[in-house]
């Protein structure tokens, strides 16, 4: 049967444990000389949201709006939240994904905190030490509560950036079945004037993938997940899948004529109005191959400390002790799934391998991921450093990341209905 340690007995299992919280691993409490601290406090209630489409959502919000309030940082502040439940009976966290907080402000239920109940209230506080394009969502009953619209976005720049003329954060979200990007689910229409340079914030904030085009312009693709490419090369007429929980930020420099963003084929978004080409057809841009090769830690030669691979597939498993029909892990579901252990200073290599015929984004929480290869094919492009990745049926990905951030986090697929499904378990540092 599989095991969780395909490294020849390098890596230590022990079954899931369900204690009490690591709740003593909290964040910094100053800034980075020079920083500021970002105080905000953020309230989840219900909600009855008009988007401009017309519909009316019965929503679950952060303050009210969707998405939440956008949450901006520069590099080196103190960003503190408080999050307060006003009547979620669910109850709430707030994860910061894709950021490396310390463990205490992680945000996971039953895990790093207590859940925050209505009435309750808890405080996060974290150095912004990651400059990019991150989210934060609730991961108490995530797969109705993310859905529902508890989440926002977390932007943090870099102190002495020149900013972009235009720059627009575009959360992409479907509310009961209506797609939304940005603060509306219209056709917006920022006036880009020619030359301008432009940052499109592209986050996937949904359980499936999108797919994006650009018509009319080519551009880059300067970041994924928040961390930079090295060298992005300009390209046009291609298509950009962004898995569950990914982020892309494009930029380029504002033609003369129109400009659209296409989501799933339909025109979402004009920075000019005007005909644009289609953009169905466009072959997608991998960015396992894209961007120039720089220094990388470790490669697929590395002599890693561990090498865990994780073996997706559903089917009747035993969860809890008895057979479950469930989203699985190596042949398990959560919480049956045995942890990875690892050290503090250990190079992890971790591959997961996709049996179903369903795509899992994997997300694992406190580090970002270096990507080695997908399908024994080493990535060739630019270094690159994801928290969420696609893996689609057949396919194997093989992913390293250095172990520096002690304590208990989740290793999940993002698509959030397969989480609760079973697709989940956790990584402790001994
Ligand atoms: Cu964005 Cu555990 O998730
Ligand atoms: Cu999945």
């Amino acid at each position: 049967s599989p095991s969780a340690d395909a490294g020849g007995g390098a890596a230590a299992v022990h079954p899931a444990s369900h204690g009490t919280p690591v709740t003593d691993l909290r964040g910094a409490t100053a800034p980075a000389p020079g920083g500021a601290v970002r105080p905000y406090t953020v309230t989840a209630r219900r909600a009855s949201v008009a988007l401009t489409s017309g519909t009316t959502v019965d929503a679950w919000t952060f303050d009210g709006t969707l998405p939440g309030p956008p949450l901006t940082a520069v590099q080196g502040d103190l960003v503190q939240v408080t999050l307060r439940n006003e009547d979620i009976d669910d109850g709430v966290t707030i994860h910061w994904h894709g950021y490396d907080v310390a463990c205490g402000e992680d945000g996971a239920p039953g895990t790093t905190q207590d859940v925050v109940r209505a009435g309750e209230e808890f405080g996060y506080s974290f150095r912004a030490d990651q400059a990019g394009t991150f989210w934060y969502h609730t991961h108490q009953v995530s797969h109705v509560g993310v859905r529902r619209g508890l989440f926002g976005t977390l932007v943090v720049t870099q102190r002495d950036a020149e900013p972009e003329d235009v720059d627009l954060v575009l959360p992409v979200h479907t509310y009961d079945g209506v797609l939304a990007i940005g603060d509306d689910d219209g056709v917006l229409a920022p006036d880009a004037v020619a030359g301008a340079s432009v940052r499109l914030r592209l986050l996937n904030t949904d359980s499936e993938p999108h797919r994006f085009g650009l018509a009319g312009t080519a551009f880059r693709l300067a970041a994924v997940d928040g961390r930079d490419v090295n060298e992005p090369g300009e390209v046009s007429e291609r298509a950009l899948r962004l898995p569950a929980g990914g982020r892309y930020d494009l930029t380029f420099t504002m033609p003369d004529g129109p400009v659209a963003l296409t989501v799933d084929g339909e025109v979402r978004l004009r920075l000019r109005d005007g005909d644009t080409p289609e953009t169905g057809g466009w072959p997608e841009l991998d960015p396992l191959h894209y961007g120039a090769p720089a220094a990388v830690p470790f490669t697929l030669d590395t002599d890693y400390d561990r090498h865990f691979t994780l073996v997706l597939d559903r089917g009747v498993a035993m969860v809890d002790g008895r057979p479950a029909f469930a989203q699985t892990v190596n042949g398990r579901g959560h919480p049956s799934i045995p942890e990875q252990v690892v050290a503090e200073g250990d190079l992890v290599r971790f591959s997961v391998v996709n049996r179903s015929l369903e795509t899992h984004p994997w997300h694992l929480h406190g580090h970002g991921v270096l990507v080695l290869a997908r399908d024994g094919r080493a990535a060739t492009g630019s270094p690159l450093w994801v928290d969420t990745f696609d893996v689609r049926p057949g396919e194997v990905w093989d992913v390293a990341f250095e172990a520096d951030n002690p304590g208990v986090w989740m290793n999940h697929c993002h698509n959030l209905p397969h989480a609760e499904q079973g697709m989940m378990l956790r990584l402790r540092y001994d």
